[in-house]
């Protein structure tokens, strides 16, 4: 026998979960420094049409399947199905999400890892620890292990609380405290000399870029990822919304949010890195290209923050809380996947099924710390940038040409009554049935 549902008591607490998933190492990593090695601004102007006219688009296919089937993926993309062969795929694409979600966990798992660790660096610093200091911010299989299997009970720990006391209640604490140390952070290093030539490599566009395909497939794969697309979290955190909620709004409201804190984060870490330079900081790679990779995360900024004097301690917590916090609130929406089908297909306890499917994910997290060398790029690359693009066009061609238009249609009414005549009926549709599949097939095959 199922047990009953949650859903989110409060638009708030939806938009800070759906947005905390969004909001990721993707948003305050990846984008700037895409963008750093794009062209700047003119990466920025790709993502902003791309992240608009696309992954909205898609975004809302997932919030409305979700919603209307009130049920994890697999379940859900079959309800949509009427086919005997469309019912078969679904269950396909439902369980290709489940696999690909869990593995991306699972090396996402491995970098958060790192940010606790950092974050514990200058706590170790302040007491004089300086043997523990040097264990945190070593790369090393012990560290990495131990610091992997934390995160992981943390995310364990809230996703076993259920939909209202674990996600919406740790997600509506966690975001507002992000986005306040993001602009005090921004503030403070915009104070800083150098920080101004950072921002004129992120602000100032070189358009001659705009057009290379590097930077379209790139922008797009970033607003894909970023906005935790194609793999089930939106469905599945859809399924928690109200009937009452009008689902273009408040999908329009996370891409938003998650848009705006990808932009913000730009402002806070490319001045970072020149103001590293200025202080004698090296932020260029052997082929004079900004230094983007963990290198960034792990030893330019840390460099940085070493060259602040004391004060750098509090900017290093800062910054190393912001980004664990960014993982967490992205994590938890992850294993959200898995474990709410284990509780609805095979009657497992949520309780049970998080403790069960975290571990699994532990596991192959760990065997990845193991065999790092080979491992991590391949799963990495296996799941962003094929999976994840090619899930993301399944669920357009589920939403526009399987799904009954008018049962689409009703569900969007459903706290949207006037919404037959609003211009998201009028242009959305059309959208997920032509332009979204055929431009991620493209970029795709680029
Ligand atoms: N959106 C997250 C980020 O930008 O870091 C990553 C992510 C979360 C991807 C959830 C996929 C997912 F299901």
């Amino acid at each position: 026998m199922a047990a009953p549902r949650g859903e989110f008591s409060s638009r708030f607490g939806f938009l800070m979960a759906a947005s905390g998933s969004a909001v990721g190492l993707g948003n305050i990593w990846g984008f700037p420094t895409n963008a750093a090695s794009n062209g700047g601004a003119a990466f920025l102007i790709a993502y902003l049409i791309l992240a608009f006219a696309l992954a909205y688009p898609a975004l809302m296919a997932e919030l409305i399947i979700g919603r209307y089937a009130r049920s994890n993926a697999v379940t859900a993309l079959r309800k949509i199905s009427a086919g005997e062969r469309s019912r078969a795929a679904a269950m396909l694409v439902g369980f290709i999400g489940i696999i690909t979600v869990s593995l991306i966990l699972s090396f996402y798992a491995i970098v958060s890892g790192w940010m606790i660790a950092f974050f514990f660096d200058p706590l170790a610093r302040i007491i004089n620890f300086d043997s523990a200091s040097r264990w945190l911010t070593t790369d090393a299989v012990l560290r990495n292990s131990i610091f992997v299997v934390l995160f992981m009970l943390v995310t364990v720990i809230i996703i076993r609380a259920g939909v209202k006391d674990g996600i919406e209640k740790w997600a509506s604490r966690l975001m507002p405290s992000l986005i306040i140390i993001l602009i005090l952070l921004i503030i403070y290093v915009l104070t800083l000399p150098g920080a101004m030539e950072g921002l004129r490599a992120y602000l100032v566009p070189d358009f001659s870029r705009i057009v290379e395909p590097a930077l379209v497939v790139d922008a797009m794969g970033q607003a894909f990822f970023s906005l935790s697309l194609g793999v089930g979290t939106m469905l599945i955190y859809g399924s928690y919304i109200s009937k009452e909620e009008n689902l273009p709004t408040i999908g329009g409201l996370v891409a938003l949010l998650d848009i705006g804190i990808a932009v913000l984060a730009g402002l806070l870490i490319l001045p970072a890195m020149y103001v590293a330079l200025a202080n004698g900081v090296e932020i260029f790679d052997a082929e004079g290209g900004l230094i983007a990779g963990p290198g960034l995360i792990v030893s330019v900024l840390p460099a940085l923050f070493n060259t602040m004097g004391s004060i750098g301690v509090f900017v290093a917590l800062a910054f190393f809380l912001l980004m664990t916090i960014a993982s967490l609130t992205s994590s938890i929406s992850m294993l959200e996947v898995p474990v709410a089908y284990g509780v609805e297909h095979h009657g497992l306890e949520r309780k049970n099924a998080a403790i069960i499917v975290g571990s699994i994910i532990t596991i192959i997290s760990l065997i990845v710390v193991f065999y790092f060398d080979p491992l991590f790029d391949m799963v990495v690359t296996f799941t962003t940038e094929v999976s994840q693009p090619l899930l993301g066009f399944s669920f357009c061609i589920f939403v526009a040409w399987i799904w009954r238009r008018n049962d689409i249609l009703q569900e969007i009414k459903q706290g949207s009554p006037e919404a037959e005549n609003g211009l998201f009926w009028k242009v959305w549709p059309f959208y997920v049935k032509y332009i979204c599949p055929l431009a991620i097939l493209v970029v795709y095959f680029q």
